[in-house]
């Protein structure tokens, strides 16, 4: 099982790693968005706490509960130094060099490294059902708690502020989230979900957003003058 002061170690490894990559990294992406590190350290922490839920409502083991710390921490190291398409596998070697060096058992670091690599899985050519049955039970929990992120007042806040930087105002904030890549990621992945506890939290974060979307459309009118009277 994983104290509490090694999950404290790993994730100062981790805030520490990702604020030295970005700082150094040549992707585009990284040089313009200053706050890059603190971004990627914060969603993070959000894929700690959504996965402590689902292992909370699935009644996990102790061990399975430590695979998915260590994981969540874990999953997104890489994320300023190689292409996002192999963002998984990379995060699962950087993951497997630090548990090994800091000395935990073969079988702790195969599950920790197997549950980051699957993370970083292309989800769209197998069907949700089939995928799940390709992944370890960590994994999925892992990936679940990923997505939990993208699905609710989280994600709703992350495309607020990325429209507000790129100068937008309501009306146009009104069509971007509803046709955009906040909209669209969410109810893609949703679906890509197992777990009863999963489930559960993903309905209810994807539920928010549509009604936020519904208000906003009630609310806010396109830049003509609207129908009255
Ligand atoms: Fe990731
Ligand atoms: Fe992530």
């Amino acid at each position: 099982m994983i104290t509490k002061d090694q999950l404290q170690e790993i994730g100062i490894f981790v805030k520490d790693y990702l604020k030295e990559s970005a700082s150094s990294s040549d992707q585009e992406w990284t040089q313009s968005f200053p706050r890059a590190a603190d971004h990627r350290w914060q969603h993070t922490l959000n894929v700690l706490v959504n996965a402590e839920k689902i292992l909370e409502g699935e009644a996990a083991s102790e061990e399975q509960a430590s695979v998915v710390r260590a994981a969540a921490l874990l999953h997104d190291v890489s994320m300023f130094t190689c292409d996002h398409s192999v963002h998984g596998r990379v995060s699962a070697e950087i993951t497997e060099e630090y548990l090994a060096e800091h000395g935990y058992p073969d079988s702790f670091i195969q599950k920790v490294s197997k549950a980051v690599a699957e993370h970083g899985t292309d989800l769209g050519p197998i069907p949700p059902d089939e995928q799940g049955e390709l992944f370890s039970w960590e994994g999925k929990v892992l990936l679940e708690a990923d997505i939990l992120d993208k699905l609710g007042a989280s994600a709703v806040t992350n495309a607020l502020l990325y429209f507000g930087e790129q100068g937008c105002l309501s009306h146009e904030v009104r069509r971007n989230l509803a046709d955009g890549r906040a909209f669209e990621r969410a109810d893609f992945f949703r679906d890509y979900i197992w777990t009863t506890t999963g489930r559960k939290i993903a309905e209810e974060r994807f539920s928010f957003f549509l009604e936020f979307l519904a208000r906003l459309k009630e609310e806010v009118v396109e830049v003509e003058i609207p129908a009255v009277g």
